[in-house]
């Protein structure tokens, strides 16, 4: 099968704008699928790459784009899971594969498997393309370092809280709904415009992070053996979170961007790398992306958040979705629409 592909590809390092050419011919291997895209979304690695540079083992010209949603197209000789023609959405793994075909930002984007979900049809593929990564980030953070129990649709409480530190970025939206799922109580931060967000997706607690006090009030929410985790990551939430958990009697903080904080010693700070549930945790992505999220998305209990800022315009609207993404958004996630 041979499809004609474009892609937006970034030329060089610090190299602006992408350049929309010719895409790589799918040729999937027996575990993966190829998606034709409909709609991409944007990520903070996507700026941050483009602003630096790409990881070591990765050459240029390359491809970015973290976030597929779609319809597949063609499938390895192994995968049995989906049919050409279904709806889904992809976690791109070409970070990890090194292979700028398994990008987002193209007509035609090959992952693995294992990365891949169905969605019902009453989920517009526009809302549906928010969650890949931010599903893969989260899920590692809460069962692969936090080892909290697997996410199930009938979840029994464990008796634990858990601090969500940025609820409303697009990694503390999933995680927050997976946290629910394992039984967790969650207590999270956010802005007052989002606080009720935050409840919909099934916070118990909501604090506002500009408060000058809101370490004082969460600690006086959260017990001894509570988890905490900094989905935002700066120098300044790493610092807040691993003092929280310090006077909670300590353990292991995950954070979404590599350590800069000040720790107290018995916190331990480790790095997510969120394409781990496709290649070394196995077990976690099967329980979260083959097990927990199409049947979790059917039922209405995972929710598509936050909403898309959806740019019209295809592949030539990939730079200006990145650049839009840059300056910030607030419980909001940039989606091109590729279709
Ligand atoms: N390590 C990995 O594998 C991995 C994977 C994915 C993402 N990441 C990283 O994870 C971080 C989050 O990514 P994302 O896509 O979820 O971000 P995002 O959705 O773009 O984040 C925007 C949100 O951040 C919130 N925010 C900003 N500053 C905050 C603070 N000081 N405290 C609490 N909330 C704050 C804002 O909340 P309000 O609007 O409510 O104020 C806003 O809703 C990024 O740094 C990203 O690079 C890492």
């Amino acid at each position: 099968m041979t499809f004609t592909n474009r892609a937006a590809w970034i030329q060089g390092e610090k190299v602006h704008p992408v350049v929309v050419e010719d895409g790589p011919t799918p040729n999937p291997s027996e575990d993966e699928v190829v998606i034709k895209v409909s709609h991409a979304a944007v990520n903070p690695a996507d700026w941050m790459c483009q602003d630096s540079a790409l990881p070591p083992h990765i050459k240029y010209p390359f491809i970015l784009g973290l976030d597929v949603a779609g319809t597949i197209v063609q499938l390895g000789s192994n995968v049995t899971r989906f049919k050409i023609g279904q709806r889904v959405i992809g976690h791109c793994d070409g970070l990890g594969t090194a292979k700028a075909s398994n990008m987002g930002f193209q007509l035609y984007s090959t992952t693995r498997e294992i990365f891949v979900s169905a969605i019902p049809d009453s989920l517009p593929l526009e809302n549906a393309a928010v969650l890949p990564c931010s599903i893969s980030t989260a899920a590692t953070a809460l069962f692969v370092h936090l080892k909290v129990p697997l996410p199930s649709l009938n979840p029994k409480p464990v008796g634990q809280r858990i601090l969500v530190w940025g609820g409303s970025s697009s990694v503390g939206c999933s995680m927050i709904q997976l946290a629910v799922a394992a039984g967790l109580e969650v207590v999270t931060t956010a802005s007052a415009a989002n606080h009720d967000l935050m409840k919909y997706l099934g916070a118990s607690h909501v604090f506002d992070y500009h408060d000058a006090d809101v370490s004082e009030k969460i600690s006086k929410v959260l017990r001894t053996g509570d988890l905490v985790v900094d989905a935002i990551s700066t120098a300044g939430t790493q610092t807040q979170c691993g003092g929280i958990l310090g006077r909670l009697g300590g353990g292991t903080l995950p954070v979404t961007l590599p350590q800069a904080g000040t720790f107290p010693e018995n916190v331990k700070a480790t790095f997510i790398i969120c394409i781990d549930p496709g290649f070394t945790v196995l077990d976690v992505g099967n329980a979260v992306w083959r097990e927990y999220i199409p049947e979790a998305l059917a039922a209405g209990k995972f929710q598509a958040k936050p909403d898309p800022i959806v740019i019209e315009g295809g592949l030539e609207k990939v730079q200006e979705g990145i650049d839009l993404l840059r300056k910030g958004v607030s419980a909001k996630k940039v989606v091109i629409n590729l279709s």
